[in-house]
């Protein structure tokens, strides 16, 4: 079981260094604006996924596999592999979506992966930047480790192998679907390709700053490596641009350490997310805010109650089930945003915040 986690590895790694050179001899690194701590935060988590938590995760699943279960050790390994293969992948991919959703939509996890939409450039190695216990924590490698444990191990090797293609596929500034698209009769093949697989427009759209670029949806796109789950449960945003603009709205940018080790290190910036007691608060007021607006531009209406930008969004909605409003200005002028965040009529105020009980 352990030799075939050091295969994957070697394989996984081997993907890494094919698309770091290609991104390296297409001149993709020449103008990088990555710092030090952004190399070091990308390449040591993952040499600490390889090394130590996966190898450990699956010792955990041997170990309590043959504790509790011992007889369904190996059960299915007289299984078809062509079985096997899409049984481990849509199972290992549904649990990532979920993961990542929730990542997305609840406090604790959101600062777990944060470090990952700090990035403002994207490339081979971002895939794995993200905090260590949000891999200690991802059901998709304890699912691995007991698909090997029943016997599926090269249904797992082979399955992730085409997950971490598409992965750092995704991630990187290859754009290996960009071209494509330029071509008519392969433009038609990639409106069927990418409503299976996950391409880099698709998840570039994710790493997005902010939906006013009409391109990005930060709050979307949560698939790995199949969008069918995006489009299951109405969260896929297909566009075939990519956003200029990557990263987070009022990034504080905190070092490495208390990135990739919160919460056992807290960031010592008291307006980081990461630091010790700091809190999302209220800022709505029963008052709409009267604000001036251009025809045809378009603004983001907070909808979480928790921007410091009030009306407008400042990315303070991370971490919550809440996704800020797109709208454009009708005309040049004034206008009555809500700010109780109660209106029928987002983002106008409708004076639900003057209704009894309110
Ligand atoms: S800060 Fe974005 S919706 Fe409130």
């Amino acid at each position: 079981m352990i030799g075939n986690t050091n295969t994957l590895e070697l394989l996984v790694l081997l993907i890494l260094i094919i698309f770091g050179l290609t991104e390296i001899f297409a001149g993709r690194l020449k103008n990088t604006k990555r710092t030090f701590s952004d190399w070091l935060q990308e390449a040591g988590s993952f040499a600490v996924l390889m090394v130590a938590i996966k190898p450990l995760i699956f010792l955990a699943v041997l170990g309590l596999g043959n504790l509790i279960v011992p007889d369904w050790h190996n059960r299915f390994s007289q299984t078809s592999f062509w079985i096997l293969l899409p049984v481990f992948l849509l199972v290992d991919d549904v649990f990532q979506y979920g993961y990542h959703r929730l990542a997305h939509e609840h406090d604790f996890f959101w600062k777990l992966h944060r470090p990952h939409h700090q990035a403002e450039e994207m490339g081979f190695f971002v895939s794995y930047r993200n905090a260590g216990l949000y891999y200690v924590l991802m059901p998709n490698i304890w699912w691995t480790g007991i698909m090997t444990f029943l016997g599926g191990g090269l249904a797992v090797t082979v399955g992730l192998i085409l997950k971490q293609l598409v992965i750092i596929g995704s991630h990187s500034t290859v754009k290996w679907d960009k071209p494509l698209y330029a071509i008519p009769v392969l433009s038609s093949m990639m409106t069927v390709v990418e409503r299976i697989i996950v391409t880099p427009a698709f998840h570039y759209a994710h790493h997005g700053k902010s939906k006013r670029d009409g391109i990005s949806d930060p709050n979307g796109n949560y698939g790995n490596m199949f969008s069918i789950w995006d489009q299951l449960f109405n969260t896929a945003v297909f566009t075939r641009k990519f956003p200029t603009e990557l990263g987070l709205v009022n990034d504080p940018k905190e070092n490495w350490l208390a990135a990739y080790f919160y919460p056992l290190v807290k960031s010592g910036n008291p307006e980081s997310e990461l630091s010790a007691g700091y809190k999302k608060v209220s800022t709505t007021v029963n008052e709409p805010a009267s604000v001036e607006v251009k025809n045809g531009e378009k603004y983001l209406w907070c909808r979480c109650g928790k921007s410091k930008n009030q009306p407008f969004c400042d990315g303070s909605h991370h971490g919550t089930k809440h996704k800020p409003l797109l709208f454009e200005a009708k005309k040049d002028g004034v206008i009555k945003l809500c700010n109780c965040k109660l209106t029928n009529t987002a983002p106008y105020c409708d004076n639900s915040h003057l209704k009894e009980g309110k």
